[in-house]
């Protein structure tokens, strides 16, 4: 969703901000702003379009001064213009605003029978309209007002202001939007949405919690006040992020990167918790509660969109190897379903951005309830990390490119590490297979490496297919949920649409669509469903049909019936899902790159979907 970024320093806050929002925009990019305050009083200069645009916006005009905001949007009210751009200004502030305002309606009439006009359709607006309103009538400081304010707020946000009188002076709040403070060793502070922006200038921040509001003061440096309005002592933490994590690094885009970085990824994942020596998996993050993952009658796993599908290979490896039933859940439907939730079921939240607003609102369900609830996140400090009652981080870096790629393949891994773990201590997988699993297991980031070198046959195959107008995806147990992410890829930086299915669904309806036009992407490894999913190709083909099967290293059997193979090593079907999505993650790419489409910000898209 929205970027947020802020400064107020020493040094000159328009550079800051700029390379701040490029950092960040990867959560929105459908129109920039910024508000400087400087020696010209308050200079806010907004457009539609990227960070770029807003840069071509303002060229030749200085935006001089110490302090500033800037945001980068996701629109939500109102279409994406120079108008509904952030900031929003009332009289003397300009705010900037991450989330949704549910309530916008009925403030904004107020407002306007109390004489204030609006320009935008945004629901922002009417915060900063609020915000002054209370200034001017109750005569309060800006801290003050913003926290009176919000008092009269239903909805999330994360917000900064900035007072024309007060230049040297941020306010910011949050509820249920992330926003990260950085201190400089010269007293200079940072703000954003995300660490991404502050790791160039400072490894120390501060992780807003919901309810706080901070001033950030050139004068008097940080303050916090909690939800009681209290003044607290901000607890400062040392990032881990890597610099060069955060760019391109010789890759044409972040996504291509992302894709390329999987065995190293995964091999981090299981770093010092599959334990090859002692033949053993040691999960530090959730030892505290392995006895109740082992006593556990259910599990419930919730997530959205690729993790959603990554929790659907959880449902099978807890199923298979713990003997657990397994729920999966999205989030959004979990929620407002009032599901049946017992105090002994564990709920597994898995969420690469760890801000996802849905699956953050499905912990809260399921906590009130009593469950425990286990995180699987990538993003070290986020909301649900730390809304989680224990958790392990998958330790794939930062993903920058909007569509999933390497979480998707560490969320699989810390899955199939913790139902392995959870089958061996309740014995319910035999000691020998789980040796070999393991030994499996440490030889997949290898793998991984031999599927990305089937990058030039793969390009071939895209140029083949690249105007197709729909695509089916098929595959049949742990295959199924590659399937959808296969689809899932395809239609969302290519706009290509796609469906997975599971394959022996196909003749249930989705076999009408076939014809010599469709290309049918198959996942048909040496496994349990191998001769099954034989017959479904034979089906496809059938029907004229054009059949693109990711197989098994040396198969001759759909090489035989296939138009086209890719081969993946071979491996026990459990862990095939690492190896299949590789080709299907690398096909999407380099359609969505010969289409012309723009691949890491994907049209309507947006990483970290922090509103409902
Ligand atoms: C797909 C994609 C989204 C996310 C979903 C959940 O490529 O990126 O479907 O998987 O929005 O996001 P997280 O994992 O951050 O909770």
């Amino acid at each position: 969703m929205c970027g947020i970024v802020g400064y107020v320093g020493s040094k000159q806050a328009w550079p800051i901000l700029i390379s701040g929002l490029k950092r960040l925009e990867y959560r929105g990019y459908d129109s920039a702003g910024v508000a400087v305050l400087g020696p010209d009083g308050l200079k806010v200069r907004k457009c539609k379009g990227r960070v770029s645009d807003l840069q071509a916006h303002v060229n030749g005009d200085p935006m001089t001064g110490t302090a500033g905001i800037g945001h980068t949007r996701w629109a939500t009210h109102g279409e994406p213009n120079d108008v509904n751009a952030h900031p929003h200004v009332s009289g003397d502030l300009a705010l900037i605003h991450n989330g949704i305002i549910e309530n916008y309606a009925p403030l904004k009439e107020e407002l306007i029978s109390r004489g204030y006009t609006f320009s935008s359709e945004t629901d922002t607006e009417v915060l900063v309209h609020l915000i002054a309103d209370i200034q001017r009538t109750e005569g309060t400081d800006l801290a003050e007002s913003v926290r009176m304010a919000l008092q009269n707020v239903v909805g999330a946000y994360a917000i900064v202001v900035v007072d024309r009188k007060n230049p040297g002076l941020l306010v910011a709040a949050r509820k249920s939007s992330p926003l990260v403070i950085g201190i400089g060793d010269d007293g200079d502070l940072f703000l954003a949405s995300d660490a991404t922006p502050i790791v160039e200038h400072t490894r120390n921040v501060v992780y807003m919690e919901d309810g706080e509001i901070a001033i950030l003061d050139r004068e008097h440096g940080l303050r916090v006040r909690n939800t009681r309005n209290q003044e607290k002592r901000p607890s400062i933490q040392a990032l881990e992020i890597q610099l060069e994590a955060l760019e391109k690094g010789g890759y044409a885009h972040f996504m291509l990167k992302e894709i390329y970085e999987q065995p190293r990824s995964i091999r981090d994942s299981m770093r010092g918790r599959l334990n090859l020596a002692q033949g053993n998996i040691v999960l530090g993050g959730i030892k505290d509660y392995e006895q109740r993952m082992v006593n556990a009658k259910r599990i419930l796993i919730v997530g959205c969109g690729t993790s959603w599908h990554a929790g659907m290979v959880g449902e099978y490896l807890f199923e298979e190897f713990a003997r657990i039933p397994v729920e999966v859940e999205y989030a959004s439907e979990f929620r407002y379903r009032n599901p049946v939730i017992n105090e002994d079921d564990i709920v597994i939240a898995i969420s690469q951005s760890g801000e996802t607003a849905d699956t953050l609102a499905a912990i809260e369900l399921a906590k009130g309830r009593g469950a425990t609830i286990i995180g699987i996140c990538n993003v070290v400090g986020s909301s649900i990390a730390r809304q989680t009652h224990a958790g392990s981080y998958t330790h794939a870096g930062p993903e920058i490119g909007v569509a999933s790629t390497k979480a998707f393949t560490a969320q699989v891994t810390l899955l199939t590490l913790m139902a392995l773990m959870v089958g061996q201590r309740k014995g319910t997988i035999d000691g020998a297979r789980f040796q070999q699993l393991l030994q499996e297991l440490d030889a997949i980031p290898a793998k991984v490496e031999k599927v990305l070198k089937t990058e030039a046959q793969v390009k071939y195959i895209a140029d083949i297919y690249r105007d197709a107008r729909n695509a089916l995806y098929l595959g049949r147990g742990y295959s199924f949920p590659v399937a959808l992410e296969g689809a899932l890829k395809l239609k969302e930086i290519s706009y290509i649409h796609a469906e997975g299915y599971p394959a022996a669904e196909m003749k249930h309806g989705p076999i009408a669509l076939i014809d010599e036009e469709m290309p049918v992407f198959v996942i048909a490894t040496h496994g349990a469903s191998y001769e099954k999913v034989v017959s479904n190709i034979q089906e496809v083909k059938a029907r004229k049909g054009k059949v693109i099967a990711i197989v098994t290293e040396g198969d001759t059997t759909v090489k035989g019936i296939a138009d086209h193979v890719i081969e993946v090593p071979a491996t026990s079907d459990a862990l095939v899902p690492l190896l299949a999505v590789v080709p299907l993650q690398l096909l999407s790419y380099h359609v969505a790159v010969m289409r012309g489409c723009n691949v890491d910000q994907p049209r309507n898209l947006a990483k970290s979907v922090t509103v409902e």
